[in-house]
């Protein structure tokens, strides 16, 4: 939808004519129209209904529970998706024990490296229509999904390919003995990058010889559904990879169940702590990648307005719904009034609205759940007595949208400065010196990323040296690489993922 107007865009205007001449789809006892892809078409093949992905076919769930998942920016349903309960899970960790057992972890690396080069040429190939169903199932910025998401995801195939035949040589000191695989990987993911996050859990996996149950956030099964069609295509052995749609129930059948040897999971750090009790005394590994809160610190000698755009890149992009956003904006005094006079500037610029649009800058929130929670604390904010800086940018009437939004005069103790909002809100502080910007940078229970900005090398090494965060980035903020590791300290999580650290948590090493 146009935002300023209005007006549909034609993308939209078509999308909404073919929705006259569609079916309807029914669920759950309502009847929907039945949403087709905007603008897509041509490139887009979604079914109505979705199975489970087990042993290698599509199978519809034993507990004959389905639920809808919509689209965010329109609120209509876009498919029906299986909700797999503990018999389904059951099945699909059977499936995975048996692949494990007979086929995959006989394999020699260099054929598992075959598959793993097969599935990222595979999401090459179908880049466009990924990026679409992404961008409507869970209401990123095409522009986001078709140039970080997609990319990155068979970047991490492609990368993990390359590891398959050379495991041997990756812990250092081990030289010449292969790490064992540890068996079957249930992986849990959340709804903020969902493509890319099933592969930076399966492309590891697979490339250590595991085998995996996947389950796919509730609110974004479909690019995991549509791997799951990549994966016969690439003929990857049945059983390999299942995929399990479902909520939070399925996922703790899968964290309980006694034939899976690791667990890793991606997600808010208030389910982390229930998964880590869960698995307490029970052998299986696990792995932890969960909330941040991170500071970005900019210097007085900084150059301004790059800097300007890394905070809001750090901030804006994916509409803040990333764990490792720069959500705490740490600005040394001398600058805070000439900083803030440019980011209120600059987000009067971005637009809002149709994340299929290409020119889109801040999409959907995810769900009505998480806009409520941005809300929510937005107004604790307020209510604290932060000084709130929004975009007048008009908002689409349907749809869960949230304007670009950033908090001064934010005291350490409010709740906006402590908590992950998880939503494109900032909240602003000053300090006078670095020691004074390493101690509020340092001092919540979060410790993922962090960024600084300076045109002062030395400073950088000894801020980054000083900063309790698994990822700090210099002059630049979200950049991600499969080459690098990710991951936390504190209660943002433990275990990397990425790098030649993160085949660590996929192999035995005694
Ligand atoms: P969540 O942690 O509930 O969801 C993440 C995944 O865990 C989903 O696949 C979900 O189905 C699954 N899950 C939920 N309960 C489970 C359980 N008991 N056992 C096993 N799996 C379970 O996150 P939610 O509720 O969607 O978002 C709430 C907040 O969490 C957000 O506002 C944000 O602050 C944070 N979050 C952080 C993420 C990150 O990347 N660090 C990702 C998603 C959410
Ligand atoms: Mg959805």
């Amino acid at each position: 939808m146009s935002k300023a107007t209005g007006e549909l865009s034609p993308a939209a205007a078509a999308a909404r004519r073919i929705a006259a001449e569609r079916p309807r789809l029914e669920f759950g006892g309502a009847v929907w129209d039945y949403a087709p892809a905007p603008e897509a078409t041509d490139h887009v093949r979604l079914a109505r209904r979705y199975d489970l992905f087990v042993g290698g076919e599509f199978v519809a769930p034993r507990s004959k529970r389905r639920f809808a998942t919509i689209n965010p920016a329109t609120e209509e349903p876009l498919a029906e998706v299986a909700e797999a309960g503990a018999a389904d899970v059951d099945a699909a960790v059977e499936a995975a024990e048996r692949a494990y057992r007979r086929h995959w972890s006989r394999l020699s690396g260099a054929e598992r490296g075959k598959y793993l080069y097969r599935i990222a040429r595979l999401i090459q190939e179908k880049a466009r229509e990924l990026a679409i169903v992404e961008t409507m199932d869970g209401g990123k910025p095409i522009k986001e999904a078709r140039d970080v998401d997609v990319p990155l995801a068979a970047a991490h195939f492609f990368y993990h390919a390359g590891w398959a035949d050379k495991l041997e040589y990756a812990f250092p000191g081990r030289a010449g003995r292969t790490p064992r695989p540890l068996g079957v990987c249930g992986q849990i993911i959340p709804w903020n990058f969902p493509l890319l996050m099933a592969a930076w859990k399966l492309a590891p996996a697979l490339a250590c010889g595991n085998t995996v149950v996947l389950k796919p956030a509730e609110t974004t099964p479909l690019t995991a559904l549509k791997l799951a069609e990549i994966l016969r295509e690439a003929e990857l052995p049945p059983g390999v990879v299942n995929i399990v749609t479902g909520a939070g129930e399925t996922g703790a059948h899968l964290v309980n169940h006694p034939k899976v040897a690791k667990i890793a999971f991606t997600g808010s750090t208030e389910v982390g702590k229930l998964i880590q009790r869960a698995v307490a005394g029970s052998g299986k590994r696990l792995t932890l990648e969960l909330g941040g809160k991170a500071a970005n610190i900019v210097f007085a000698d900084a150059a301004i307005d790059q800097a300007v755009e890394g905070i809001v890149n750090g901030i804006y992009f994916n509409q803040g719904h990333v764990c490792c956003a720069g959500s705490r904006l740490l600005v040394e005094e001398g600058i805070a009034d000439e900083l803030l006079a440019k980011l209120a500037w600059r987000i009067e610029q971005l637009r809002v609205g149709d994340p299929l649009d290409k020119n889109t800058d801040v999409g959907a929130i995810n769900s009505k759940q998480q806009l409520d929670k941005i809300r929510e604390l937005t107004q604790s904010g307020v209510d604290e007595g932060a000084t709130l800086h929004q975009s007048s940018c008009p908002l689409p009437a349907k749809g869960y949208f949230f304007p670009p939004t950033f908090f001064s005069g934010v005291a350490q103790s409010h709740r906006i400065a402590r908590e992950e909002i998880f939503g494109p809100v900032l909240a602003v502080m000053t300090f006078r010196t670095p020691d004074e910007a390493i101690e509020k940078a340092n001092n919540l229970a979060y410790g993922l990323s962090a960024g600084v900005w300076t045109d002062k090398g030395a400073k950088i090494f000894a801020m980054t040296r000083r900063l309790r965060a698994g990822v700090v980035w210099a002059n630049t903020f979200n950049k991600f690489d499969p080459t690098s590791p990710f991951g936390g300290y504190k209660e943002s999580g433990f275990g990397r993922e990425g790098g030649v650290h993160g085949l660590e948590a996929y192999v035995e090493l005694g």
